[in-house]
């Protein structure tokens, strides 16, 4: 049996999900494990046509494929994105078709099962029959329950490919928006001093994409700035290699224009659009590309405080998973969302309302300085951050250390000492039954109380 396995982290062979992957190859001697470094090669397969076909033809002569990858902000690095874009461009989708398939991510758990979702999703999308995911936390290796855990799924796997188990889809093809956008009824919404831009990856790629960003961009008073991600100097993706944990300085400091068009452009924004158009199941990898570099911040919100807004072409309402995306990544990142147009809401009429209600709502919500409250994303991934950040990748991620002190980022429950005095005096009386029957009796007036005195304050 052969399993073609495609390598999805930047750094190559030096890869700790390729760790993970040659302890199933160690575990199943009766498969033949083949790997592709698609990731770290990308640069070769996009220019190279021979190096891309030969890739190809070892998937073809593979019995299934495994999808190893670390997770890069919520999905998957964009050289690897680049690679699954390849697959369509390039029409090399048969050769996956009915393949058995499986990923194994390593990462640090956050936001592990977005990155699924998408790798899922385009495995439907390729008619592959997609077994399951794996999501291995980096030191998982290291523990003997959880290599037991991996050798069971690998065992299921190389069950299911021997069995040519149907998979069960999750995913229902996309279809593609058919209205043709015309910008109609412009109302100027005045930026009242804001810095308002609008980031696209390539205006002239889609034509529906064109004409809302210009519509957007023309509702504002005065004219919205517009930059596109094509004219940044950007000379590759993210290296995974963490030089910036020190100190936010990325290793293509001085070599492109990156760190300066993030740091000049976008931090002194106060309203930014992100707009683009859907390639399989995200946006393009050059806006992947955008997300993996501004990695030098590290775990900092470098959009805090700040509206974004998504201006999309293509069938994004039927791409739950991607909003998903975009909803947590910007909830982390303390800011606010002025809204979601793409061109699958209606009609032309019903995207040119939606246009200039998210400019508007926009332009108040800074004003105003209105970020909605932190929903379950912010707040796990934050104290997942915190707690990374604090324990074991503190050596690493330095600069995060620095930031998370100095913004009261380290709250941990057992600081809050008055509460944790109260606590066990109340989980102590609370042994004794009466005081216990009286505690019931008393829970939900207690509960109100701090209101009553938070009603009577005047801020
Ligand atoms: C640019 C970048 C983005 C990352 N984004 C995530 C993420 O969204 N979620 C997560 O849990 N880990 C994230 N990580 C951590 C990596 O997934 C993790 O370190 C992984 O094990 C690296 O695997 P590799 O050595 O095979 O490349 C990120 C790392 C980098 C460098």
């Amino acid at each position: 049996m052969k399993i073609a396995v495609l390598n999805g982290s930047p750094k190559g062979e030096v890869s700790v999900t390729m760790q993970y992957v040659h302890f199933l190859e160690q575990r199943f001697p009766e498969a033949e494990f083949k790997f592709f470094d698609v990731a770290l090669k990308i640069k070769k397969l996009e220019k190279d046509d021979k190096a891309f076909q030969e890739i190809i033809s070892g998937i073809g002569a593979a019995d299934a494929v495994l999808w190893a990858f670390p997770l890069y902000f919520l999905v998957v690095c964009s050289q690897y994105k680049r690679f699954i874009e390849l697959i369509f461009e390039k029409n090399a989708t048969p050769v996956f078709r009915g393949k058995p398939a499986a990923c194994v991510t390593t990462s640090i758990n956050f936001f592990d099962y977005t990155a699924h979702n998408y790798i899922n999703a385009v495995c439907d999308d390729l008619q592959m029959n997609y077994f399951g995911s794996y999501s291995a936390e980096m030191n998982d290796l290291l523990k003997t329950k959880e290599r037991q855990r991996l050798k069971k799924f690998g065992e299921l796997f190389i069950k299911a490919i021997k069995e040519g188990t149907p998979a069960i889809r999750n995913n229902k093809p996309l279809v593609a928006p058919e209205v043709v956008f015309e910008a109609e009824k412009i109302t100027p919404v005045e930026t009242e001093g804001k810095k308002v831009l609008i980031v696209v990856d390539n205006l002239t790629e889609n034509p529906n994409l064109q004409k809302m960003v210009e519509r957007l961009q023309q509702t504002f008073s005065p004219t919205a700035e517009l930059v596109q991600l094509k004219d940044v100097d950007i000379k590759g993706g993210c290296l995974g290699c963490i030089q910036c944990g020190f100190d936010n300085v990325c290793v293509y400091e001085g070599k492109d224009g990156f760190s300066d068009f993030l740091n000049t452009k976008i931090k002194t924004a106060d309203i930014i659009f992100i707009a683009g158009a859907i390639h399989d199941r995200y946006l393009s990898s050059l806006w992947k590309c955008f997300f993996d570099r501004s990695f030098f911040n590290g775990h900092t919100p470098f959009l805090k405080d700040k509206q974004i807004g998504f201006v999309i072409s293509g069938p994004f309402n039927q791409i739950y998973n991607l909003r998903e995306i975009f909803e947590a990544s910007m909830g982390v990142q303390q800011a606010g969302i002025a809204g979601f147009v793409s061109d699958d809401l209606g009609s032309s009429a019903e995207i040119n309302i939606a246009l200039q209600s998210m400019a508007s709502r926009s332009v108040a919500q800074s004003k105003l300085g209105y970020i909605s409250p932190p929903t379950f994303y912010q707040v796990a991934g934050n104290k997942l951050f915190r707690d990374a950040i604090w324990g074991r990748l503190r050596p690493v991620f330095q600069a995060d250390h620095r930031y998370y002190k100095e913004h009261g980022m380290y709250n941990f429950p057992q600081k809050h000492y008055k509460w944790r005095i109260i606590n066990s005096i109340l989980v102590l009386l609370t042994k004794i039954p009466a005081v216990r029957r009286e505690f019931i009796k008393r829970i939900k007036v207690e509960m109100i109380k701090p209101c009553a005195n938070a009603l009577k304050k005047t801020e």
